[in-house]
């Protein structure tokens, strides 16, 4: 079997095209004649032309599925037509046969450098016309085939490509719908802790804005600012487990209380531990480490500088600023600037070492954006009153 039949079986060509057609070219009515009286018996549509330029038009407007063109020939040669055919975009998939008396190796050269397929000798052997003729149609309709194939092929890749995409498309707007609600429930199940404290101030909305401006800062991966921006609100979950009289009381609290307070931090950590979830897996870190100092003053564990993990610096900052600036029943709230130069000069309470120094100064860089957040919060409606 050869490499074309292979192929043919392969693709299933059967070549089913019923009546080929055959455009003549001839300067003379003999040569026109003799090939007719040849090919239309043997089931050939024919057509003919007088030069090379009708040849040109009737190629163009009836695609024959072969050629046979004289050489020599007035208006437009054989040479100069097959070189138009082939250089056409509509024409070049067309077999072009030379039909030729010239004779030498340069004849031929020059009708393979304009893109001819073969050549038959004048006068004609119809022996010889009848078997190229068969075989090259043979060629041409397998050719078409093929391309009819390959377009075919194309449309479905298309197709698919275009079902991939919506299929892409669905599931990232899925992947969206479900981030937002495993948000929703995150700050709805934080905010247990946040009603409890009795702050109305949208504290944990706020601080994943925080968390996550400051960690694209610093350059972290789109993945990690999403998973701090949805981990971050979590960082004072623990204070569901301490007393409501203590969390609500308006004056300084005892030694005792603060004790027990601070407790929050650990107790955070525990509700949170033993996911499997990235994202509770990094609120575990940010609840256990959000009131650690960088000089080693902070508690739970007392940790200092790189023992603490960066995104537990990053919600210490977060939630100074946002505490600074919200109303507590013991101080009001601080204005942008002046809540600004606490946390970059210290009072006497803050000080620029319980901070990070990569943290706070990718804070000073970007205060600015920290008061819009505020802002945008107190814009709805929904700040502190
Ligand atoms: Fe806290």
């Amino acid at each position: 079997m050869t490499e074309q039949e292979s192929t043919a079986a392969a693709t299933g060509f059967r070549g089913t095209k019923s009546r080929p057609r055959i455009l003549v070219v001839d300067d003379t009515a003999l040569g026109r004649q003799v090939m007719e009286d040849l090919l239309v018996p043997l089931g050939y549509e024919v057509m003919s032309a007088e030069n090379g330029a009708d040849c040109l038009e009737m190629a163009r407007r009836h695609l024959p599925d072969l050629i046979l063109l004289d050489v020599v020939m007035p208006v437009m040669d054989g040479f100069t037509a097959c070189e138009e055919i082939k250089s056409d975009p509509r024409t070049r998939q067309i077999p072009v046969v030379l039909v030729t008396s010239l004779e030498g190796r340069d004849s031929k050269l020059n009708g393979l450098s304009v893109g001819a397929s073969d050549f038959l000798s004048k006068p004609i052997d119809k022996a010889e016309v009848t078997i190229r003729v068969k075989n090259l149609l043979r060629i041409k309709e397998f050719e078409d085939f093929l391309q009819q194939h390959n377009e075919k092929l194309d449309e479905q890749v298309r197709e698919r490509t275009r079902q991939l995409s919506e299929a892409f498309e669905d599931l990232r707007l899925s992947k969206e719908a479900l981030n937002r609600s495993y948000l929703d429930t995150i700050l709805t199940l934080t905010s247990v802790a946040e009603y409890k404290d009795g702050f109305t101030s949208n504290h944990i909305k706020k601080v994943g804005h925080y968390c996550k401006l400051l960690a694209t800062e610093i350059g972290w991966s789109d993945e990690e600012q999403q998973a701090i921006y949805y981990a971050s609100p979590m960082h004072d979950i623990g204070k569901v487990a301490i007393p409501s009289d203590i969390l609500l009381k308006p004056g300084r609290l005892t030694r005792e209380e603060f004790a027990l307070m601070k407790t929050h931090a650990s107790t955070g950590a525990a509700i949170l531990q033993g996911s499997k979830s990235h994202v509770i897996q990094l609120a575990e870190r940010i609840a256990l480490a959000h009131h650690e100092r960088w000089d080693g003053g902070g508690y739970p564990r007392g940790l200092r500088e790189d023992e603490i993990p960066l995104e537990g610096n990053i919600m210490n900052i977060a939630d100074q600023y946002d505490a600074l600036r919200s109303e507590r029943p013991y101080k009001p709230p601080l204005s942008h600037d002046e809540t600004f130069k606490i946390i970059s000069e210290g009072d006497g309470r803050t000080k620029p070492s319980d901070f990070s120094p990569l943290v706070l100064e990718t804070f000073r860089d970007s205060n600015g954006r920290f008061n819009d957040i505020f802002e945008s919060f107190h814009v709805k409606g929904t700040e502190d009153e």
